[in-house]
């Protein structure tokens, strides 16, 4: 079956077992979870649903929930997808040509990073600005579906200037330090080496991370609006080399993720 005739089959499916109409897609990082009250909330487990791939990760749910978060209708995929899990970024993007399909027009992203950056702290919140995609693998590789955008996509502006204005307005307004940062993707799951560290630096990085480039490439195709959000779940000092342990990731993220939740829902609103 054609990708297009997929992501038509599965956004039909999806609407037919929700209560709401999305106009916002947030996905959860690692470890995060905490966001406001939904009402006409349902939840869709991810092997329910025809076409997905199912999450494998520990501390990734991987359902879909829907429903109504500060009176804007919302899909959150608790729980994605990563290139280190053995899928291809084809299968790791699918479900945002889905929720595009379904009229969905921005794309919120969090995920658990490890600053490169001296002078990030564990626990920061970081608005991502830019992203430098060292992943392999290239979602819109392969032939193009012009039904679904152009050949050639821009990537100028791959996180919405408006967007991360309006987050460091509302931020500000609510006390929550951000810092700014350009996301570095990394191929995981080993975690990096202190040479790779200082590369990610040099490279103009500001926290690396195993995610979220994939899915902000394919949503920027299909002309939707990003804004992304980093948790530093961790430092890199490759001059002084520390263990990073997944539990830690968690930890951190999770505790972070109740601020970052407020921080989001606040934020919906004003998301015409
Ligand atoms: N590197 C890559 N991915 C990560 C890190 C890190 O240090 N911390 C959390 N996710």
């Amino acid at each position: 079956m054609e990708l297009f005739d997929r992501i038509q089959e599965t956004a039909e499916f999806i609407k037919s077992r929700i209560a709401v109409s999305p106009k916002v897609t947030i996905i959860f990082g690692s470890g995060i979870s905490a966001l406001g009250e939904i009402s006409n909330r349902t939840e869709i487990p991810y092997s329910e649903i025809p076409h997905f791939p199912v999450s494998t990760v520990k501390g990734h749910a991987g359902k879909l929930i829907t429903g109504t978060l500060n009176g804007v209708d919302v899909a959150i995929m608790a729980g994605r997808f990563h290139y280190y899990e053995g899928y291809s970024t084809k299968e790791i993007t699918f479900p945002i040509y889905v929720f595009k399909a379904m009229g969905v027009e921005t794309l919120i992203v969090t995920n658990a990073a490890g600053a490169v950056n001296p002078n990030f702290r564990q626990g920061d919140i970081m608005l991502i600005v830019d992203h430098i995609n060292l992943l392999p693998e290239n979602p819109l590789r392969g032939p193009n579906d012009e039904r679904l955008g152009p050949r050639f996509p821009s990537m100028h502006e791959p996180y919405s200037r408006d967007l991360i204005e309006l987050a460091e307005n509302i931020a500000s307004t609510m006390g929550i330090p951000l810092q700014r940062g350009v996301y570095v993707a990394i191929q995981g799951p080993p975690l990096e080496t202190p040479a790779e560290y200082r590369m990610a630096r040099i490279l103009g990085g500001d926290a690396d991370g195993m995610s979220t480039v994939p899915e902000v490439i394919v949503a920027r195709y299909l002309g939707m609006k990003v804004l992304g959000f980093s948790i530093i779940t961790n430092v890199a000092d490759p001059y002084n080399p520390q263990p990073t342990t997944h539990e830690e990731v968690i930890e951190v993220a999770g505790r972070t993720s109740e601020k970052l939740g407020k921080l989001i829902s606040a934020i919906l609103p004003h998301l015409a």
